[in-house]
């Protein structure tokens, strides 16, 4: 890898390679271009400090190009340890200089991190220094998932305890090898400076949330009085989570499991779980790939959904033994089970596309006594059953060999861990939504009581205007009669907050 105090990436030299899809994806991205044209010249975020934790793509490299164009300090880390394309990380770095000379943006990420260098990195985005050298902290925290601010939130938390708890041991219901280096990473921060989070959280005057597991864990802090400061739900936008985790979903979700796989999906049985936003761009895909498509639920409005598309709802329970494509969509644990893959058909296809790898129980999958995992190529696994086991009859194939499965990025997001995440165009609109946030967060008064909000709908609405043009769509325009007629204005907002889309 190449490192120094100020970056550390895979290769600097893919740099001219990371800056070609750099310079095709802006083509691309017509609304952050467009903030750019808008805000160069005022530099709205002049003088603020961004720390981002967020899939470290050439799209997001656009994004950091686009904050630090309208004057921000930003310093960087993937929110995924398989998420970043080594070339976008090493194009961001090299800015405007040479892999001898790097002139860019401090970026910590690599594609393929163990977990303790995942939050070594995200622990690195926080250290901006001041013109003399001296620590200062963040204005503002761009995150994706929420691991950056909970790094902040428990940081304090045990700061102001004075230690760090001992971790949940393995066989505890509460265990999981990513919160022990949590706990560890905090650890040797508060052995080294007590007061450090403290520092941070002090300067930082909120943060902008792209994703719905992320936006699930600020709304449980607000909720118990524990968020630290001011917090905007970008993946609320309609602009973001309609489109985003919906139409993205619908591009990437294929891309992944063909460069791992290169399966025919046409006439495969395919099972997403979870109809939701992601599920439902998941399963619209799949269909579209002429896969017979089954979703299962536990929201009977979603499972509803589901059925009035044309989907059969089932339970996984009765179609594990019947699906070759597992999808989980649904940002919760324990979805597909140990037991679930143990029913599956010879080398059925299981991944996840949902932010954390807690939907698919790889620890039980890896506990089967005597299963075997052969490595395909990264981020492709064959787990291989045992010859005997207490169900037997469904272990051997038809011709005696030992029944395996495929697991893709052991059970992360396969979309980004298999391939490239969402296409340019559909995060535009994002990342649109999160620099208007991070400008709202920089230029609003501090909140007394720090809450979760979302961008006003003509924020939204002015994100989808962006990106009319670029499609060829041209829209009608209300008189003023009409606008009367339904009670609007002629410039918007159309809807009420209420309305659905
Ligand atoms: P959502 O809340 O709209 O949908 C999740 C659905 O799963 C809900 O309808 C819920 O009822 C259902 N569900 C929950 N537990 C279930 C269970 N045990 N079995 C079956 N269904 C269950 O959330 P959204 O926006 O669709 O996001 C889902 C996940 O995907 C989140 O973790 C989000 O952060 C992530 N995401 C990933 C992206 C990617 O590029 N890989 C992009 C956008 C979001």
């Amino acid at each position: 890898r190449d490192s120094s105090p100020g970056y550390e990436v895979a290769d600097l030299s893919l740099a001219p390679a990371g800056r070609h899809q750099i310079r095709l994806a802006e083509h691309e991205m017509p609304g952050l271009m467009a903030l750019r044209a808008e805000y160069g010249a005022s530099r709205p975020l002049a003088g603020a400090r961004i720390a981002g934790s967020l899939h470290m793509t050439v799209q997001t490299a656009v994004l950091i190009e686009t904050l630090t164009a309208l004057g921000a300090e930003v310093r960087w880390a993937s929110c995924n340890i398989f998420s970043t394309q080594d070339e976008a990380a090493a194009a961001v770095v090299v800015g405007s200089g040479t892999p001898d000379d790097p002139q860019g943006v401090p970026v910590y990420a690599w594609k393929n991190e163990t977990l303790p260098e995942y939050w070594w990195a995200a622990s690195k985005i926080f250290d901006f220094t001041d013109g003399s050298g001296q620590p200062v902290a963040p204005t503002m925290i761009l995150d994706d998932g929420g691991d950056a601010t909970l790094l902040v939130h428990r940081g304090v938390e045990f700061e102001a305890a004075g230690a760090v708890p001992p971790a949940p041991r393995e066989g505890d219901a509460d265990y999981s090898e990513e919160y022990t280096v949590v706990l560890d990473t905090l650890r040797a921060d508060l052995e080294r400076d007590p007061q450090r989070w403290t520092r941070i959280a002090e300067g930082i005057r909120g943060v902008s949330e792209e994703t719905t597991t992320g936006v699930h864990r600020l709304y449980q802090l607000a909720s118990r009085g524990q968020l630290l400061f001011s917090a905007i739900n970008v993946n609320d936008a309609v602009t973001k989570s309609k489109f985003d985790n919906r139409y993205g979903i619908r591009h990437s979700l294929p891309d992944g499991i063909n460069r791992a796989t290169d399966v025919l999906i046409g006439g495969k049985v395919a099972v997403v779980c979870g109809y939701g936003d992601v599920g439902k761009g998941a399963a619209e895909a799949l269909r579209g790939q002429g896969a017979r498509v089954i979703v299962t639920e536990i929201d009977p409005i979603c499972a509803l959904q589901a059925a009035m598309d044309g989907y059969q709802v089932a339970t996984l329970d009765d179609v594990a033994g019947v699906g070759d494509i597992f999808i989980t969509t649904t940002g919760n644990k324990d979805v597909i089970l140990a037991r679930h893959m143990e029913a599956m058909k010879d080398k059925a296809i299981v991944g996840n596309i949902g932010h954390f790898d807690n939907e698919i129980d790889m620890a039980g999958l890896a506990r089967i006594p005597g299963i075997e995992r052969v490595e395909i190529k990264p981020q492709v696994h064959e787990w291989v059953f045992p010859d005997a086991s207490e169900n037997a009859d469904t272990t051997a194939t038809e011709g005696g060999e030992r029944r395996s499965i495929i697991v893709l990025s052991e059970g992360r997001l396969l979309n980004l861990g298999n391939a490239t995440g969402h296409p340019s165009f559909v995060m535009s609109a994002s990342f649109t939504n999160q620099v208007l946030a991070q400008i709202e967060l920089y230029t609003a008064e501090p909140e007394e009581t720090p809450a979760v909000h979302v961008l006003p709908k003509a924020l939204d609405e002015k994100v989808a205007r962006l990106h009319l043009d670029a499609l060829g769509a041209e829209l009608t325009e209300l008189s003023k009669d009409q606008a009367e007629y339904l009670d609007v204005d002629v410039a918007g907002p159309y809807k009420p907050d209420h309305y659905r889309y």
